[in-house]
């Protein structure tokens, strides 16, 4: 979707728009259920930031990109920086003792094997057919768009979701269930909660007509018989939607019976309930053994209706979290052409989503998301050995931070006057890498002769590991300026 105008950050949107989801609108930090982080970018010299933000998104990108081991041919597609391409090795996911490895393990441990199987070691790069067309998403999505997705080339990109391996491990049909955990990566904007990189976990479980249908082809009694062995929370979780909904959030007629989808739709919500509530009991046993004081509120939980390209019906999983509701994971069931085009027609399934460093932000308090990133042992060392003893896991302790440092830049927009929230905040990032903590968006207003665009921007310097001197922020902003001049054809005023 090419932009054609200035777009507002999605905080600042008056209707935030939902990235997968056509339906109903959420704000920025439900937008994406799940968070990321780092590149080695700051430890980098500023010579090096300089090489690293002419090679993200020059004119003149490199015509061959080694990510992750392997290498790819661009074309003008290609969107990807080099801090971004940097961080596609470091699979969090799987390092011991990193706080988004025992998130994956915690969860995991709700889903036992060998009803599933887990999967944890794929590629970053897809195809567009994996990303988007194999999970029915429409051509005009704007999910596609270079605003908003890393390109390697036109048809090739930094997975965007975990969802995009769906088809494969269906496929592959090696276990009723399977959890698939990786890095993804999406184009957004720079604060604390938000990173190009982050991690999430996709989820599903299949039943077999084949093999555990009645005689009728149903697979209702075997769905209930598996609910049956799912224990129960005691927790009172609101949901009053019924199982499905024929206008907004229809079962798929006729392949599935509404008995089935009801009975899928239980065993799937039981089975995420059981595991959020694990997730926030470990978090509660986490900050008892660090000291701090707990509430002894209970969990509150309810859902959503949703809407996502390749479930139907699909639902939000939401936890009242200090005075909010918090969407913690998307799921539903499995749009059947997906089963038939991985060769099990035979199947049903249900799946889910959820954003991992989020769900780690929240159970260890980290506020800052680079923080994952960092290789700062005062951070490392708070989680040495709870990998292998999940019964350690203490709340996170932060050490001291910096001072902050705040500097505006205010430019005219130039060129066809389009210019895309997520480019300047890209030139930002690339340029100073992770010593920025936030951009905002502060001022936005139209010339009332030439109507040109005129924004700006405050960023905030801080470093996570010392404190920067003046004149180290000055050169940084200086290269900041001079980059958004050079790459988005801005006029600073
Ligand atoms: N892929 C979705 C996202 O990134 C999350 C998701 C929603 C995954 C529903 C699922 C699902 O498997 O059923 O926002």
């Amino acid at each position: 979707m090419a932009a054609t105008a200035i777009r507002l950050p999605r905080s600042m949107a008056l209707v935030a728009a939902r990235r997968f989801s056509a339906a109903p609108a959420l704000t920025a930090t439900t937008r994406r259920c799940c968070i990321r982080s780092p590149t080695s970018a700051h430890i980098l010299s500023t010579t090096t930031l300089r090489f690293l933000s002419n090679s993200s998104s020059s004119p003149a990108p490199p015509s061959v990109v080694e990510i992750d081991g392997r290498k790819y041919n661009t074309d003008k597609w290609f969107n990807t920086p080099a801090n971004v391409i940097a961080a596609a090795s470091r699979r969090l996911h799987l390092q011991e003792d990193h706080p988004v490895a025992i998130t994956r393990q915690i969860i995991e441990s709700r889903f036992p094997a060998p009803t599933f199987r887990y999967v944890n070691s794929l590629h970053p790069v897809v195809s567009t057919f994996q990303n988007f067309d194999s999970l029915g998403f429409p051509p005009d999505h704007p999910g596609r768009a270079r605003s908003d997705t890393y390109y390697v080339n036109s048809d090739t990109l930094l997975r965007t979701h975990t969802s995009a391996h769906e088809l494969e491990t269906f496929r592959a049909n090696a276990s009723p269930g399977f959890l698939l955990s990786a890095d993804v990566y999406r184009r957004d904007e720079v604060d604390r909660t938000h990173y190009p990189v982050f991690h999430q976990m996709e989820g599903a479980r299949v039943w077999d007509r084949r093999t555990e249908a009645d005689e009728k082809g149903d697979l209702t009694a075997a769905i209930l018989r598996d609910l049956a062995k799912l224990q129960e929370h005691g927790i009172a979780v609101e949901d009053p939607n019924p199982p499905f909904h024929d206008e907004t959030n229809p079962r798929q007629a006729p392949q599935h019976s509404p008995s089935e989808v009801e009975a899928l739709g239980r065993h799937l919500k039981r089975s995420l309930e059981l595991m959020v509530v694990e997730v926030f009991s470990r978090a509660k046993k986490a900050k008892a053994l660090a000291g701090v004081e707990t509430t002894d509120e209970p969990l509150r939980m309810r859902w959503v209706e949703a809407f996502f390209p390749f479930t139907s019906p699909s639902w939000e999983l939401e936890v009242y979290y200090e005075g909010d509701w918090l969407e913690v994971l998307g799921c539903g069931i499995t749009k059947q052409p997906i089963l038939d085009a991985a060769g099990v027609p035979s199947q049903m399934a249900w799946a889910f989503g959820i954003g991992l460093d989020r769900i780690a932000m929240l159970l260890f308090q980290i506020t800052d998301i680079r923080l994952f990133w960092s290789q700062d042992e005062r951070f490392l060392s708070q989680f040495r050995g709870v990998s292998t003893d999940l019964d350690k896991l203490r709340q996170f302790v932060p050490f001291s931070k910096y001072p902050a440092c705040y500097k505006d830049v205010s430019f005219w927009v130039g060129g066809d006057g389009s210019l895309h929230n997520n480019d300047v905040m890209e030139v930002i990032r690339s340029v100073a890498g992770d010593v920025v903590e936030d951009v905002q968006l502060t001022d936005s207003f139209a010339h009332p002769k030439t109507g040109r665009q005129s924004l700006c921007y405050r960023i905030n310097y801080r470093s996570l590991e010392r404190t920067l001197t003046n004149a180290e922020t000055n050169r940084l902003h200086d290269d900041v300026n001079e980059a958004l001049v050079q790459r988005l054809g801005v006029e600073i005023r």
